[in-house]
């Protein structure tokens, strides 16, 4: 029997921190077995932000040793860079006529990264605060009214329908990443649904997160806020040495401590707590919540339980990569075998999608 087609993918915009492994990579290394497994670096994605373009070259390099230190396999999973599969722009042009602009300026990430770029951001806001719904007129006004030298540009709005094709093109049904991008997996199912019932095919199946059973992973920011990201400057990275870590970690936000017996645990200590989950350490994770109903917890305990954890975790991994980076050869054939592999598929797919479409060759 065939197997499953899994696909995910990280942007090339900086270091992959504590956010995209739990979310991300740690779910793609344990899926290679059984899956047919397609990673990528999206390096087209990360351009609707407009990077230096010797950084970006840098980062596409620097995840693709990542993502080999973490783990993956390119004998096992197609590892791929996004441009180099350049079926993709073109089923991405071709499913933008079946997209709309409204639900793409309604999405939570454009907004967020919209404001971002005209300098309007609400104090505080993030992707998952900036909500769809009453100020999408006031924000309409705000896009079109934008000056040019401050423009929205429109890469950054048909930033849905470039992941969907990174999906649909695969045909990839489980899709694993972190719930931050449920809206985006959300639209792509939409706009499978909406080509499949405007043409009258059964052409695209429509993915879903996968989180091993397991609802999709948040990881939160030590800064007792929202999600750790790049851009809330509040990420630890794989690539920090266990001093820099230590560092981090004991700095988290707290509070002053539990007052009264088994009141609710608050959320900068959740935050710690949930990270401690993570690391599948739930005997300690439930050793501190017990002490935080009696009281007698004290965070720099936790803090330093977290912060061992977190370097057990990342040390093989922090100590991988600068190997692979030194081994130009093995990076390059890394990504030649994956491209190879994921044209294959995706070139299918596009030639199958412009039939349907009506464009034929005489
Ligand atoms: P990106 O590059 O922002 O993040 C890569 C992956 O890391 C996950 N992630 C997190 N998960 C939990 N908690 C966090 N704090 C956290 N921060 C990041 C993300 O959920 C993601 O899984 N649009 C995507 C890239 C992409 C893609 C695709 C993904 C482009 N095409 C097709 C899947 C399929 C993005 O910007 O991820």
């Amino acid at each position: 029997m065939s197997k499953e087609i899994v696909l995910s993918g990280i942007r090339s915009t900086g270091n992959l921190h504590l956010g995209n492994y739990f979310g991300a990579l740690r779910n793609f290394v344990r899926m290679q077995d059984d899956y047919d497994c397609n990673f990528f670096i999206a390096d087209l994605h990360a351009l609707t932000t407009n990077p230096d373009p010797k950084q970006l070259h840098a980062n596409v390099k620097h995840i693709v040793a990542e993502y080999l230190a973490a783990g993956i396999d390119p004998e096992k999973s197609a590892l791929f860079i996004q441009s180099d599969v350049p079926e993709i722009p073109e089923l991405y042009l071709l499913l933008n006529m079946h997209v709309g602009i409204g639900e793409l300026m309604r999405t939570a990430s454009f907004k967020h990264k919209a404001r971002q770029a005209l300098g309007i951001a609400k104090p505080g806001e993030s992707e998952e605060t900036a909500t769809t719904g009453e100020d999408d007129e006031a924000f309409e006004k705000q896009i079109i009214g934008a000056e040019t030298n401050k423009r929205v540009n429109a890469g950054l709005l048909t930033y849905p329908t470039l992941m969907a094709v990174d999906i649909l093109i695969q045909k990839a049904t489980k899709v694993p990443v972190g719930k931050d991008q449920e809206q985006h997996l959300e639209l792509t199912r939409r706009f499978a649904r909406r080509f499949n019932s405007f043409y009258g095919v059964d052409f695209f199946p429509e993915p879903y997160n996968f989180n091993f059973g397991a609802a999709a992973v948040k990881v939160p920011g030590l800064d007792g806020s929202g999600k750790m990201g790049k851009s809330e400057g509040n990420c630890i990275y794989l690539v920090d040495d266990p001093k820099t870590l230590r560092k981090k970690v004991m700095r988290a936000v707290t509070d002053e401590g539990p007052k009264e017996p088994n009141q609710p645990v608050s959320q900068p200590i959740e935050n710690l707590l949930s990270l401690l989950a993570l690391c599948n350490k739930p005997e300690l994770e439930q050793q501190f919540r017990d002490a935080y109903a009696d009281c007698s917890i004290r965070y720099g305990d936790l803090k330093k339980a977290l912060a061992e954890e977190l370097v057990t975790i990342t040390t093989p991994i922090r100590d991988r990569i600068n190997d692979i980076l030194a081994d130009e050869d093995y990076l390059r054939r890394a990504v030649k075998m994956g491209a190879d592999k994921a044209r294959a598929r995706a070139s299918e797919t596009l030639k199958q999608a412009r039939e349907i479409m009506g464009i034929r060759r005489f």
